[in-house]
């Protein structure tokens, strides 16, 4: 017979002799079952985190912030996550929860004084953390720990809508342009990615970002050809610097020493970890309509 135990060998056979433990056979084969006291003035612990809210206050939290007690599955109560903020975090510090639910870290993280960043794939963050926060800035929300940490009102919060994953792979499996996105969202993209302020010149059409005054960045999907590179060239000024972006050249990068070329494709990778529907690049103010043009253009194979 098979015992799975902690206990040395030893000390298992004592303490069976003694009658502290006993063996029982269970679905999963044989297993000790050891004897536990209750203390004398006391309870058998069932959880460390017994001081610290229960299931039943979350869903009364739920219930004032949401009118209903089942708002949300499996809600955390307020005085959980500030046992857990407060064991980890000074006031200032970053929270993270990358899979917000309801809202509740970002909410305690708030009302403590912590600066927060709260990630949602689902719909949760329009119907219960975006009006959740608002109600904790505004200071409506003196429910959970407000009275006890005494939280009255004020902070504020950014909402970003993640983009589509800026690559996409081909049926020949290889990275390419993803078909979702314009010429004004790749653009935006690749100055993100390059540490580029996306700031589009209104006469020179090759300026679309800078990071100094002097050192701009250029993105398209055209082959970029000699014609091109010299026409640009012949309107950079002598201590200005530039970056290409795009799909292909068929130019000698060191005939251009101002001039750095980069392919979009090994560029984006070389930088990201792509491949999964729910990683992507943030582009803000992403246009609302479809251009059917510049889609078509994207839909190209790799030439390079
Ligand atoms: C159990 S809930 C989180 C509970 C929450 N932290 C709290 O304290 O109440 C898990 C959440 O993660 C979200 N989620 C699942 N996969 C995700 C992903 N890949 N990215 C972002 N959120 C995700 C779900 O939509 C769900 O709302």
């Amino acid at each position: 017979m098979k015992i799975y135990s902690q206990k040395s060998e030893e000390t298992f056979y004592k303490e069976l002799q003694k009658g502290k433990i006993r063996v029982v056979k269970t679905r999963h084969g044989w297993t000790a079952h050891h004897k536990v006291y209750t203390p004398k003035d006391g309870k058998v612990i069932r959880s460390i985190l017994d001081e610290h809210g229960t299931n039943n206050d979350a869903a009364k939290e739920m219930e004032k912030l949401f009118g209903s007690k089942k708002a949300f599955d499996y809600p955390k109560p307020e005085k959980l996550l500030m046992t857990l903020i407060d064991l980890v975090t000074d006031k200032g510090d970053w929270v993270l929860d990358s899979f917000a639910g309801s809202g509740t870290t970002g909410a305690v993280a708030h009302k403590m004084g912590r600066r927060w960043i709260m990630i949602e794939l689902g719909e949760h963050c329009h119907t219960h953390i975006i009006p959740r926060m608002k109600k904790v800035i505004d200071g409506t929300d003196q429910g959970g720990i407000s009275k006890s940490v005494g939280w009255k009102s004020g902070g504020g919060f950014r909402y970003y809508r993640l983009a589509p994953s800026l690559l996409e792979k081909d049926r020949f499996g290889n990275w390419v342009i993803s078909k979702e996105y314009n010429a004004e969202m790749l653009s935006e993209a690749m100055c993100k990615l390059h540490g580029f302020t996306y700031d589009p010149d209104e006469t020179v059409f090759w300026k679309h970002g800078k990071s100094t005054e002097t050192d701009f960045i250029f993105t398209t999907t055209q082959l970029v050809t000699r014609e091109l590179v010299d026409q640009i060239q012949s309107q950079m000024n002598e201590d200005e610097t530039l970056l290409i972006c795009c799909k292909a050249y068929n130019i000698n990068p060191q005939d251009y020493p101002q001039i750095t070329f980069a392919k979009i494709p090994q560029s984006v990778l070389k930088r990201c970890e792509f491949g999964r529907d729910d990683y992507s690049l943030n582009v803000s103010n992403m246009p609302q309509k479809e251009v059917v043009e510049q889609m078509e253009l994207f839909g190209e194979e790799e030439n390079q």
